[in-house]
């Protein structure tokens, strides 16, 4: 008997496991979670100072002159001078509500205080509610509000997507109000959504569809939230009309992913708005938009580090392969993709919910910002011999300057949630501490998980009280094992999941958790060859240093023979974390670090892995590959390669609204809508040549332009899927009137009304 009860004693005193039931969630309030070190700290104090460095007057400057009031500084470069002006001042108001709200420095709540201050001014001058710095707003709403309303997908009638930029706005000042609590943010953004219910609500059905055809960010959400705070319901209505864009949620509704082609970050928004309209409404038509959304961006469209988009846009589903450039996963769709991740974990406490949170926020958000000076990113590459690009503080805002002020002032928001049962959820491993005001109770986590291979929670409590935590146990782990003061407490768990333990837990109780932490790799969705490598929550990334790779030669690859990575890939060094493959490296063994780490060097991502044989084939492609290019260059008079310095140095480049980039492992050159660009090419006088020229042979996006030789149409090319999976070279011969006694012609390329060149990557004149 005395063994028994001691048994059951010292049982007692650990703790129990007990059952874990989907449940609903929340998240708990800014200000009750802060970071407390390691690189997501380094993060949000990098931003803090780029924070207090903006100048506020610089971002009123266009609401001030648009407002007829005389701006008090000069507009900031970039986007903030542009038709998109304004864009920037939402998040920044956003971002530092924020970080007043986690840090209390009184420093971010004087910001705020003077741009909505300021805001209020610009407001009242308007005298009708209006508030934007967008270039001849008034102009623009008054047409649409007529019912004039037209827009080639960018422009709202030629304002560059004014609805977006008011979107933040709005979203700006409720952030204040939620985080910061002024009443007057909320006030001027009641007014604001006055005033457009006064422009949009009378619109019939089709004149709004025209409207929601420009993107409109999140205006859904804003207004919905607007409403959850006023009980407004001329706020809900309105918000009901901007989430009605049928022809982007009327096949999400019904379970279809129609998003090849789509621009990707003008839709999540919407889906944040559903989401949030669902919780307000019950609408079940909303609530499966989200979460199929959801479901299919983050299984049919997202990359290994969590992002979405290639040039901005959704690609096909589940065909990511050839979509590796150096225009992938753009930061704002992931800052929007993890709000609605916050959103559907908050409805059911799902695993999968938490584990994509976890991916995304360690190696797509954390490593958008350069450590030293806080920079972020807007794109970020993934194609092999890549390397991340970082906006500048003051000349080049851009959407992702915005979204990148926000992203790493909340890192506390998803560590921990609150059950519905009043259970605690911890689902990510990030050093913090939780005051739970409700409970009476902080808990403290100290961990460098993945450096090693713990994470220990300490809990404070004036009187001993009885809680459930509910303890993720992440896929990425091959055990997970737990101790209260020392003590083991028997668990049966499998990963992927939650586990919940129940004790009555007193001041200073700690709770230890140890991870087998595992190696695995994540493929291509349509190439199981083409791999990301992962150490338990980050994702690794090979160094190839800071010079420029040549794409074609000196990318590494794994000739692995199919043996699993835990093999071949080893932890060199705990701080800094540090890897390197054994003996399966071509054409040597390479080093990894986390590529939230990687910074300034080129890198690889994605890994092709082969056996021996295949490798060897390979090889004989290349070399094969190489003849054919030799025994052309016989016939050759000029070639050039777009998108490379020096040649199209040589060649005279020039153009307007030009762009380059890196695609399956080439360099190109494009033309926006508008633009042109045009080179000088060696002809010889007295013989027939042709110009060729490659194109990647799986656009998948229409695209249309015209190539023009010394001022005279050539030909007009059409790429959509010309050759699946392979470049190709289209062969344009010239007539002898282009040719004949010239040294030299002129070759410009210049997108058909509405279109863009599509990347063009080499040219050349042959015989
Ligand atoms: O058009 C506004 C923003 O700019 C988009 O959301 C983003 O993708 C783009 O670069
Ligand atoms: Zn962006």
């Amino acid at each position: 008997g005395g063994l028994v009860l001691c048994l059951f004693l010292s049982c007692q005193q650990v703790a129990r496991q007990v059952d874990t039931p989907v449940l609903s969630t929340k998240p708990f309030k800014m200000n009750e979670v802060v970071i407390t070190k390691g690189p997501f700290k380094h993060a949000e104090e990098k931003e803090a100072t780029y924070l207090l460095e903006l100048e506020p007057d610089r971002f009123l400057s266009g609401f001030r002159s648009e407002a007829g009031l005389v701006p008090k500084a000069p507009k900031y470069e970039g986007w903030e001078s542009l038709g998109v002006a304004g864009q920037t001042l939402g998040h920044y108001m956003s971002a530092c509500a924020m970080y007043y709200a986690t840090s209390g420095d009184e420093r971010f709540l004087q910001k705020l205080e003077y741009i909505i201050n300021e805001l209020d001014s610009c407001q009242q001058a308007n005298g009708n509610g209006y508030l934007a710095a967008t270039p001849g707003g008034k102009k623009i709403f008054a047409e649409v509000s007529a019912g004039n309303i037209y827009s080639q997908g960018f422009d709202l009638n030629g304002g560059w997507v004014p609805l977006y930029v008011m979107h933040k706005v709005l979203a700006g000042l409720i952030d204040a109000y939620q985080y910061a609590r002024s009443e007057q943010a909320l006030r001027i953004a009641e007014k604001l959504a006055d005033w457009m219910y006064g422009t949009f609500y009378h619109l019939t059905e089709d004149q709004m569809q025209k409207v929601l055809a420009c993107e409109f960010g999140g205006m859904n959400e804003a207004l919905a939230n607007l409403y959850a705070y006023t009980k407004n319901d001329k706020f809900l209505l309105l918000a009901q009309r901007f989430d009605n864009h049928k022809a982007i949620m009327d096949s999400l509704a019904i379970g279809v992913d129609d998003l090849e082609g789509k621009h990707a970050n003008t839709q999540v928004p919407k889906m944040i708005g559903a989401a949030r309209l669902y919780e307000l409404t019950g609408s079940k038509r909303d609530s499966s938009i989200a979460s199929f959304f959801w479901h299919t961006v983050v299984d049919n469209h997202s990359y290994v580090n969590g992002g979405n988009s290639d040039g901005e846009h959704f690609g096909t589903p589940r065909k990511l392969n050839e979509r590796l450039s150096t225009s992938n996963t753009e930061t704002c769709n992931t800052y929007n993709m993890l709000k609605l991740t916050r959103h559907l974990f908050s409805w059911q406490s799902l695993p999968e919910y938490s584990a994509y949170y976890e991916r995304a926020v360690f190696n797509h958000i954390l490593a958008s910002q350069n450590p030293d000076d806080g920079m972020c990113t807007y794109y970020t590459p993934l194609i092999s011999g890549g390397k991340k690009g970082y906006l500048s503080p003051f000349q080049s805002f851009c959407c992702c300057s915005g979204s990148g002020m926000e992203n790493h002032v909340k890192y506390g928001d998803f560590i921990y949630s609150e059950g519905s049962d009043s259970s605690l959820f911890v689902n990510l491993f990030i050093p913090s501490r939780l005051t739970w005001t409700a409970r009476d109770l902080i808990v403290t986590q100290d961990t460098d998980i993945p450096s090693s291979n713990k994470t220990v929670l300490t809990v404070k409590t004036e009187m001993p009280q009885s809680v459930v935590f509910r303890l993720r146990y992440p896929e990425w782990a091959e055990s997970m094992s737990l101790k209260v003061n020392g003590k083991s407490v028997s668990l049966k768990a499998s990963g992927n999941n939650y586990v919940s333990i129940e004790r009555e837990w007193k001041d200073n109780d700690k709770l230890e958790i140890t991870f087998g932490i595992k190696f695995y790799t994540v493929a291509m969705p349509d190439n199981e060859k083409r791999v990301g490598l992962f150490y338990g929550p980050v994702l690794l990334a090979g160094e190839l240093g800071q010079e420029e790779p040549d794409m074609e030669k000196d990318i590494p690859v794994l000739v692995n023979n199919n043996k699993p990575v835990s093999e071949w890939l080893k932890k060199v060094s705990d701080s800094p974390l540090r890897f390197e493959t054994k003996g399966v490296g071509e054409p040597k063994d390479v080093s990894l670090i986390p590529f939230y780490a990687m910074h300034h060097q080129h890198y690889v991502v994605y890994w092709d892995l082969f056996t021996t044989e295949e490798w060897k084939d390979m090889q004989e492609a290349y070399k094969n590959e190489l003849k054919r290019l030799q025994d052309l260059d016989k016939l050759t008079v000029d070639y050039v390669v777009l998108g490379e310095m020096q040649p199209e140095r040589d060649h005279n480049l020039r153009g307007k609204d030009i762009g380059t980039g890196i695609s399956h492992r080439k360099k190109w050159r494009a033309a926006w809508i508008g633009g042109w660009f045009e080179f000088d090419m060696k002809v010889l006088p007295d013989v027939p040549q042709d110009l060729r020229v490659t194109y990647w042979g799986d656009e998948t996006a229409h695209l249309e332009f015209d190539i023009y030789v010394d001022g005279k149409v050539l030909a007009r090319q059409h790429l959509y899927r010309n050759k699946p999976g392979q470049f190709f070279e289209a062969v344009y011969p010239l007539p002898e009137d282009f040719w004949k006694d010239k040294e030299k012609i002129t070759i410009r390329f210049k997108g058909v009304p509405g279109n863009w060149t599509g990347a063009v990557y080499n040219a050349r004149v042959a015989k």
